[in-house]
């Protein structure tokens, strides 16, 4: 006798709490590590290298009972900004969020200037998030000004 297994699925759904999708399938670990998921306590589930239609390759994170707040989850736009947030309430999708730039983050990048004091000191980098006019994201640091672009700060 044949069992009917559904295979709609790629991870597990789960009961209430956030799903982030559509994260490019290479940038799962930082993303985990942008949410301070590498040490938490509740159920935590991901997938990489799953189907994409939108990058052929996708990565996604489902962590239970966690609901975030906005500008936690705005951190993952600076590396993932096509990514999607559902939240989850007794299995059903209640809240689609748009992900949008931080102002300002702490402790994901690192200046790029060598005489910066958080390159010396146990002083956690702080910058602010701006857009130049090619759109790309830029990060002005807190303590020594430098102005660098996100993708070599990471
Ligand atoms: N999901 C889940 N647990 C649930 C409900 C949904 O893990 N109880 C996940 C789904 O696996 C999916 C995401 O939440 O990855 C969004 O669900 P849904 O809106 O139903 O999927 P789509 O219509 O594909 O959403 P989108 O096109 O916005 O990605
Ligand atoms: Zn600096």
């Amino acid at each position: 006798m044949s069992k009917l297994i559904d295979t709609s699925l790629q991870v597990s759904a789960i009961k209430n709490g956030t799903v982030v999708d559509h994260i490019p399938t290479d940038k799962l670990f930082k993303v985990i590590e942008i949410l301070g998921l590498t040490s938490c306590d509740k159920q935590l589930t991901f997938g990489m290298n799953l189907d994409s239609k939108l990058y052929g390759k996708k990565a996604i994170i489902k962590i239970s009972d966690r609901f975030f707040k906005d500008d936690e989850l705005n951190k993952i736009s600076l590396i993932a900004p096509y990514a999607k947030i559902n939240i989850i309430r007794n299995y059903e999708v209640v809240e689609k969020k748009v992900l949008m730039l931080p102002e300002s983050i702490t402790g994901i990048a690192k200046c790029a200037n060598p005489m910066c004091v958080t390159n010396h000191q146990r002083i956690t980098p702080k910058f602010t998030v701006f857009t130049d006019k090619d759109s790309s994201v830029m990060l002005k640091c807190h303590y020594c000004e430098k102005v660098t672009n996100l993708k070599s700060a990471l």
